[in-house]
């Protein structure tokens, strides 16, 4: 058993779609959630920025001393060394390995979909990843920029025209292309699942981020036996290098619930940008 919490970040609001299937999948577990609502967007910056930002995040994680760290967001999953991961005392995951491992056991005919901000995209890691594990694998990507905006401004109903068209321009890539499967590879995309899964054809399978590593974090904390006690109500605790009034305005669409309890503002340009644990 140990009691302490899980660390999960992201560079925004995005990350709580895999805090809200933490929830579910894990409610004995105490979170603490660093969103870098100051320094979203990190999806469209170059791979040295984000390994900065990520590894300033990390460390201020680590100063809470958490269990496990999870990389809530597409873009830092793709884009961190392995050198940095692997320098590392606690599990980690992001949210590709989960969503790869899903995709592949899902897929009947290894054409698999991957959708990502430009950083995500650009890197090639889900194709990497998903070939080593089925090495047939045909992967079909595309990069959809606008989405994150276009969630975080509230255009996320299946009736919003802008949203739609946004789609259908994305997604035109993927006609004939034979996917059966799709990963969400951003966590603002599962909020937008209904408008993106129109626009494809009708058997392709969405695999959420957010339930996969959900699942992924559930096995390793089972397996490294670090489960809090059954008996403990877990509770989430909210950090954000910016507005932490619009983060609570906001991050409910994100969370499937009110964000509740204290979100508090802290300074992470402070924090070294190399891993110091
Ligand atoms: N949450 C980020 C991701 O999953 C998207 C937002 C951003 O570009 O920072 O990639």
């Amino acid at each position: 058993m140990d009691k302490r919490p899980i660390g999960v970040f992201d560079s925004g609001l995005g990350g709580l779609t895999v805090v809200k299937e933490l929830k579910k999948l894990l409610p004995h577990e105490d979170i603490i959630y660093f969103g870098d609502t100051g320094r979203v967007p990190y999806g469209t910056r170059s791979k040295e920025i984000i390994t900065e930002y990520a590894c300033q995040d990390i460390n201020f994680l680590l100063s809470h001393d958490v269990k496990m760290i999870i990389a809530a967001c597409g873009t830092v999953s793709a884009v961190l060394p392995q050198s940095i991961i692997a320098s590392l005392s606690i599990p980690f995951t992001g949210i590709l390995l989960p969503a790869v491992q899903a995709a592949c056991a899902t897929s009947q005919n290894a054409r698999i979909g991957v959708i990502g901000t430009p950083a995500t995209i650009k890197s090639g890691a889900y194709g990497r990843a998903i070939r080593s594990i089925r090495s047939d694998a045909v992967v079909t990507g595309n990069a959809c920029p606008l989405f994150v905006p276009l969630v975080e401004n509230g255009y996320v109903k299946r009736s919003d025209k802008v949203t739609s068209l946004v789609a259908s321009d994305y997604l035109k890539i993927f006609e004939g292309s034979g996917i059966d499967t799709m990963i969400l590879g951003c966590t603002h995309f599962p909020i937008i699942r209904d408008i993106i899964s129109d626009m494809l054809e009708q058997d392709v399978t969405l695999i959420n981020p957010g339930e996969e590593t959900a699942r992924y974090t559930a096995a390793k904390l089972t397996k490294e036996h670090i489960l809090n006690a059954p008996q403990h109500e877990g509770n989430c605790r909210y950090y954000v290098s910016d507005a932490p009034e619009s983060f609570s305005e906001y991050g409910s669409l994100f969370l499937g619930e009110q964000i509740g309890g204290h979100v508090e503002k802290v300074d992470i340009g402070q924090l070294p940008a190399n891993i110091t644990k």
